[in-house]
């Protein structure tokens, strides 16, 4: 019997098999017709496929997979190359995978085209350049590296002993532009609060402070740093892969129950914010190390590491530390690609999957081609379940639209 994808089931088709829940209790059983509720309920529990009667799949279903299959093979001709480093015969990355191929299966069939591959950049690694400096990066230049006004006093009032909701709300309401753009996010799918919040502080009385200074954080860095010209990096590109690792990484924290779960948004705001110091005020050396890794087909934070002896994240967290930001979001920041460094702290190895299943699952091609390598020890770490993917992947493309617009609309 075929196995139908779950977003191709329809209402009316005929399951053709008892279907169990992890733990064994029957929820559905062969021969029921499927209804609305049920598709949504399959959905909610991050149901992959299910096994449908052929009689019950409907012309409709057959015509658009006969054309979807047309494409299926180009799609994994492309995204063959782009998980090279991965092992797509394992779990989770054969559900990422798959899932992956579907999708872009269906969107070739709309039009959609694979972002062209990135070619070996004209550099000579062998040629002597001057060393880099890390801690040179993070001083000097005092206006890239330093945060709006505001968000001293945000830090100034987190510090008082006496801090109070209704302080901090006052605070942020003095700075127009970060009071909208929190307004809109606290009002955004990510919260998913019933009726509109319309001012800071009951946004702040709903979030508690926490998570509206973590929250306040994340606005202040997108717009200093949105702009940053560079001739090697799509900042546009690279925004979007920083949200959609935000909202896999909030999902993810949703769905194991940890707390501050909006830490991980602006955790995967900011987890590669080291790369744009360094493309801002060392872009010769990072070229080189660009050079390198394209040249080797490596990923990029191994080759920054061989060519400059540091990496990214090394240099966010030293960033992270310098602003104050709280130990989970330099955990985050710090331990995306080194989660082993960090004795596999939740935060380090939460973000390191959440950075995979972004760079997996977003057709940004920056940098280099290929997505960088899971980490088993890290997948592992995090107790999560290859079957969370498929909820995952849906719920971030729904909440992904909303959220780029609220960073980047002016
Ligand atoms: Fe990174
Ligand atoms: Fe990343």
């Amino acid at each position: 019997m075929p196995f139908v994808y779950i977003d191709d089931l329809t209402v009316g088709m005929i399951l053709g098999e008892d279907l169990f829940t992890s733990k064994n209790r029957l929820v559905l059983a062969e021969g029921i017709a499927l209804t609305a509720e049920h598709l949504e309920m399959l959905k909610s529990w991050g149901i992959v496929e299910l096994d449908i009667t052929e009689e019950s799949l409907g012309e409709e279903y057959l015509r658009q997979q006969e054309a979807v299959a047309q494409f299926t093979e180009q799609a994994e001709s492309y995204l063959f190359r782009r998980f090279i480093l991965n092992e797509i015969d394992q779990e989770p990355m054969a559900t990422v995978y798959s899932h992956t191929v579907h999708r872009s299966a269906q969107n070739l069939l709309h039009g959609w085209e694979p972002t062209v591959f990135l070619g070996e950049l004209d550099v000579d690694l062998e040629e002597r350049i001057p060393p880099l400096s890390v801690p040179k990066l993070l001083t000097g230049d005092v206006e890239l590296v330093s945060l709006p006004g505001v968000y001293h006093r945000i830090i100034e009032v987190m510090d008082h002993p006496d801090s109070s909701a209704q302080m901090l709300a006052q605070v942020i309401s003095k700075d127009a532009f970060m009071s909208l753009r929190l307004l809109t996010l606290v009002n955004s799918p990510i919260y998913g609060f019933s009726g509109k919040i319309d001012s800071v502080t009951r946004a702040a009385s709903l979030l508690g402070t926490n998570e509206l200074t973590t929250l306040a954080i994340g606005v202040s860095v997108v717009s200093k740093f949105k702009n940053i010209p560079s001739e090697l990096v799509d900042m546009d590109a690279y925004w979007r892969h920083s949200i959609r690792c935000g909202l896999y990484a909030k999902i993810l924290a949703q769905h194991l129950g940890l707390l501050g779960e909006e830490s991980y948004f602006t955790g995967g705001l900011l987890h590669d914010i080291g790369r744009l110091i360094l493309l801002d005020r060392a872009s010769l050396q990072y070229k080189r190390a660009v050079a390198k890794a394209r040249k080797d087909h490596s990923p990029m934070f191994r080759a920054e590491q061989e060519v400059l002896q540091t990496d990214h994240s090394i240099v966010g967290k030293l960033l992270a530390m310098r602003w104050r930001l709280p130990t989970p979001l330099v955990r985050m920041i710090g331990g995306h690609h080194s989660p082993s460094a960090n004795d596999y702290a939740i935060e380090a190895s939460l973000m390191h999957v959440a950075d995979v299943l972004a760079h997996a699952c977003g057709h940004e091609v920056n940098l280099v081609n290929e997505i960088p390598p899971l980490q088993m020890k890290a997948w592992k770490a995090t107790g999560l379940k290859e079957d969370v993917i498929a909820t995952a992947i849906r719920q971030v493309d729904v909440e992904f639209r909303d959220v780029v617009q609220i960073f980047f609309s002016e």
